[in-house]
């Protein structure tokens, strides 16, 4: 038919697009780990290891949205049906919402064709098996970028952090720490949370934990839904 010599001609056309744009073989994986720091806020290299996105461990050349335990994919990206290699990583990271249109991956996408070159090289080595260390090997990235920016372990804790009584009252949440101090925070000041992480805290034994520099904002985490229902009261 008369439809199928452009398709032929678009595809040849995407092909070699993806043999100049995609696979660059000029790419700088030492300048790439460098701009592989604007990933570590939501990605590790370890495997299993799932902060706001995915591990990316072992993933090059492997399938899109489909990585053992990570429960917070978009639906597009969930139902991906491509493998992540130079070319698709290229428009990825130029671009992650043309690519998937309701992607949950919050970036606003490298404009620049060279760094994105530079960051594909470096990832082709830290996505392939073993790739968190072998970057950290070769003195690519340091060890912080492979791990990713994932919360401090929360277990030793100080006395000081270790709550151990939670009043709510009128507008305040009044904490009690394993010191014997009692501290009054306004409501609209403190976060309840869950972390259930090995490295959270020891179940019955919730912590409290700054987030503000004035000192006056706090998360008080707890081990377990559970825990939260058990120990925050009602009480003035
Ligand atoms: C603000 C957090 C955030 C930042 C920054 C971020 N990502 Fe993501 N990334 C995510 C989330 C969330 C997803 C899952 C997206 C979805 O489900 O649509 C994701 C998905 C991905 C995927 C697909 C994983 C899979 O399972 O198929 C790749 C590859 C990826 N990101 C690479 C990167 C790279 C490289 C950078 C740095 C240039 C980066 N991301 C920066 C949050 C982030």
């Amino acid at each position: 038919s008369a439809g199928s010599i452009p398709r032929l001609a678009v595809a040849a056309i995407m092909v070699t697009m993806a043999m100049v744009t995609g696979a660059r073989a000029d790419g700088d994986p030492r300048r790439g780990g460098q701009l592989y720091r604007a990933c570590v806020a939501c990605h590790s290299l370890e495997a299993g290891s799932h902060l706001t996105g995915p591990s990316l461990a072992g993933l090059w050349q492997r399938p899109a949205g489909k990585v053992e335990g990570f429960a917070r994919y978009s639906a597009g990206l969930r139902s991906a049906d491509f493998d992540w290699d130079a070319a698709v990583l290229d428009a990825w990271l130029a671009d992650p919402r043309a690519m998937i249109p309701d992607t949950r991956m919050v970036f606003r996408g490298i404009a620049a064709e060279r760094d994105r070159a530079d960051l594909v090289a470096f990832l082709a080595l830290a996505m392939a098996p073993g790739g968190a260390e072998a970057v950290v090997d070769r003195g690519l990235v340091p060890a912080g970028y492979a791990r990713g920016q994932k919360p401090e372990p929360l277990t030793p804790t100080p006395p000081g952090a270790q709550v151990t009584k939670v009043r709510h009252c009128g507008d305040s949440f009044v904490v009690t720490t394993a010191d014997g101090v009692e501290t009054p925070y306004w409501e609209m000041n403190v976060r309840l949370k869950l972390d259930t992480r090995d490295t959270g805290p020891a179940p019955g034994a919730p912590v409290i934990v700054g987030a503000g520099m004035m000192g006056d904002r706090v998360s008080i985490v707890f081990a377990s839904l559970r825990d939260l229902n058990n120990l925050v009261e009602e009480a003035c």
